[in-house]
């Protein structure tokens, strides 16, 4: 059996514990609305180089910094009217705001860029977290680096357990993918940077400007204006093909069929129905598809499929983000 960590309720016992962990510079899965974050004191270097170790991941790479307030977020970044105002509008929540940032943040933090990517989370038992702490925490999502972002502490058990110091259980996260980010380095020209559950259409009428999506020129050759923002994210070990209305068609006579699990967004016809179906929702609400995603996705790894077929959400509203982390988890 691997070595597993501690797991802390939400009870205030257990909370002040954890606070005193992070103090003490540990390492700790946290909830979140969107997923469970790896968490440590953003404010020290050791706990930023411990975060990139246990994650694998590269250092080029910047995390999210999470403030318990608005007004304590605004001391990490230059102000703007502008930042003030999306602030002020989606935090608490799952939207994560890039700007240029102050001297405080160090720099392996933000991977030696001038700017930082900040966020005000809303769920409650993490917000009572970090109300225990004069500093924030720097948390990105607590999975092994390239693998599928967890959404229940037992997916952190699965995969980091015996590499951190503890994981406070929140449950399930209720967004079930990770925060819109919103580039407002140039605080008039403001584009996605990843889509996520504050739709772009929700933030450009906030704005009142055409906001343009710089996470689809990811999946071109084109330059990459965000850094982490890479073609091959959230891969299952299993092989993903994704398909638009009806999945392919299985041969059941092949000896290999029983190994195809397939995904609908929503409950399919019988006609459509192959060996192994699954679906996300039963009426295809698309909040629902993307908070039983990245859980179904982990289930079916951990079974023994060769292969999972995966519906594309329509693409409207949440529905582009979760067409963004299928299309990069089936990338090859
Ligand atoms: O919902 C979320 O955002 C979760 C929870 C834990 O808050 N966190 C999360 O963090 O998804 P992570 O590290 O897995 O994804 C953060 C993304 C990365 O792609 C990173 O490259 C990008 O944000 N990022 C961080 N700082 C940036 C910056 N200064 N400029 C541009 N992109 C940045
Ligand atoms: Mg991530």
């Amino acid at each position: 059996m691997p070595k597993t960590c501690p797991v802390f309720s939400a009870s205030e016992h257990d909370l002040d514990q954890c606070a005193e962990r992070l103090r003490q510079d540990e390492i700790l899965a946290i909830p979140t609305e969107t997923v469970y974050g790896l968490a440590g004191n953003a404010l020290k270097e050791s706990c930023a180089q411990a975060i990139f170790a246990v994650k694998g991941r590269p250092l080029i790479d910047p995390l999210i910094v999470h403030c318990a307030s608005i007004e304590a977020a605004f001391n990490y970044l230059h102000l703007h009217p502008v930042i003030e105002a999306v602030a002020k509008n989606f935090w608490p929540g799952p939207l994560t705001i890039v700007a240029r940032k102050q001297n405080s943040i160090p720099d392996i933090v933000t991977a030696g860029l001038d700017t930082v990517a900040i966020r005000v989370p809303q769920h409650p038992i993490f917000q009572q977290l970090l109300a225990r702490l004069d500093f924030p925490l720097a948390a990105p999502s607590a999975n092994p680096f390239g693998y599928v972002s967890p959404t229940q502490a037992q997916h952190v058990q699965k995969t980091l357990g015996s590499k951190i110091d503890g994981i406070l259980d929140g449950g399930p996260c209720t967004h079930g993918i990770e925060s819109t980010i919103l580039d407002l380095r140039e605080p008039n020209k403001p584009a996605i940077l990843r889509q996520g559950p504050i739709s772009q259409s929700a933030l450009a009428s906030a704005l009142k400007r055409p906001l343009p999506d710089r996470s689809i020129s990811l999946h071109t050759d084109g330059p990459q204006c965000a850094p982490g923002q890479l073609l091959k994210h959230y891969s299952t070990q299993t092989s993903i093909e994704l398909f638009v209305d009806h999945p392919p068609s299985i041969n059941t006579s092949a000896p290999s069929s029983s190994k195809i699990a397939t995904v609908f967004t929503q409950r399919p016809q019988a006609s459509d129905q192959a060996p192994n179906s699954f679906w996300l929702s039963e009426s295809g609400d698309l909040e629902e598809v993307a908070h039983n995603l990245f859980s179904l996705m982990q289930k079916l790894d951990r079974s023994d499929y060769s292969q999972l077929n995966i519906q594309l959400a329509p693409n409207i509203g949440i529905g582009l983000a979760i067409n963004d982390r299928l299309r990069r988890a089936a990338a090859k």
